[in-house]
């Protein structure tokens, strides 16, 4: 059990002046926890709910890893106070469904930006699971690489994309999606995680060649229980709720159109808020 002070970090790592990695002591959560699967962080009693996906678990541990990027109120506020030692008040979940992992032969995980660590535990349970798994991840630049080595340790291949070619492939992560595809005329499924226009780029990749493509939506999630209806996504003829129904779906259904203009309307709402936290 937690003492009242919350969920204890244990380590910390910044990957650039925006990304951090908090790694957090919670024995239940990370027995529980499954690729795929997110969880809603409260900093303190006044601080708001954010949903954060997971981004690693250790079951011997008992720790759970976020790698959260600085952008909104809260996830600034958490750069700033979020050291080895200090406390989450509350860490809720798992939510989400799990990621529906086993039976794919030949799979591709691609991870754009801060989207390269929750496709870390999907590249992972894949490998467990018998498959053949080849990882594209994709970074601004060579400063801002992360974790390739975890990747090199579970994958198959990994292909790194930095859009100025400071290393790896030069291009976006489309670029390393279509190497792996024509190398590998067998690959039955593609995982996408990033920003909805990564994902949007990754679907019509792969929309021609008729390859199953699964994408983990992050809209705006307020209370992760399906009451709020913050986290409507378009999916086909329908509307689901990414905290319940997702947040993975199938990429070839999604709206991703719906999901950026909803996007864009939340981070101006957000940017008042950071406004007047900085005040
Ligand atoms: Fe409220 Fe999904 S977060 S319905």
């Amino acid at each position: 059990h937690p003492d009242h002070r919350g969920f204890e970090i244990v380590a910390r790592e910044d990957f650039s002046d925006v990304t951090y990695l908090l790694e957090v002591h919670h024995p239940q959560m990370a027995k529980a926890a499954r690729a795929g699967q997110f969880v809603i962080v409260m900093l303190h009693e006044h601080g708001e709910r954010i949903p954060l996906t997971i981004a690693d678990f250790d079951r011997q541990k008992g720790t759970i890893t976020l790698v959260i990027q600085a952008v909104g109120k809260t996830t600034r506020e958490m750069q700033q106070v979020c050291r080895v030692g200090t406390h989450l008040l509350a860490l809720t979940g798992p939510m989400g469904e799990p990621s529906h992992i086993g039976g794919q032969r030949h799979v591709v995980c691609v991870g754009g930006g801060l989207g390269v660590a929750p496709i870390f535990p999907q590249a992972r349970a894949y490998k467990e699971s018998g498959a053949t798994v080849v990882a594209v991840v994709g970074f601004r630049s060579k400063d801002l690489v992360f974790w390739e080595d975890k990747f090199r340790a579970c994958c198959d291949e990994v292909i790194v994309c930095t859009d100025d070619g400071s290393a790896g492939l030069k291009g976006n992560v489309t670029t390393g999606l279509r190497q792996a595809l024509d190398a590998d005329p067998e690959i039955d499924e593609v995982v996408a995680i990033g920003p909805p226009v990564m994902m949007k780029a990754c679907a019509e990749v792969t929309r021609p060649r008729n390859i199953k493509t699964v994408v983990s939506l992050n809209p705006i999630m307020v209370d992760g229980t399906g009451m709020c209806g913050g986290c409507r996504v378009k999916i086909g003829t329908g509307i689901k709720f990414a905290c319940v129904d997702g947040p993975d779906f199938d990429a070839h259904q999604v709206d991703f159109d719906d999901l950026m203009v909803r996007l864009k309307r939340f981070s101006e709402t957000e940017k008042a808020a950071l406004a007047r936290w900085e005040e």
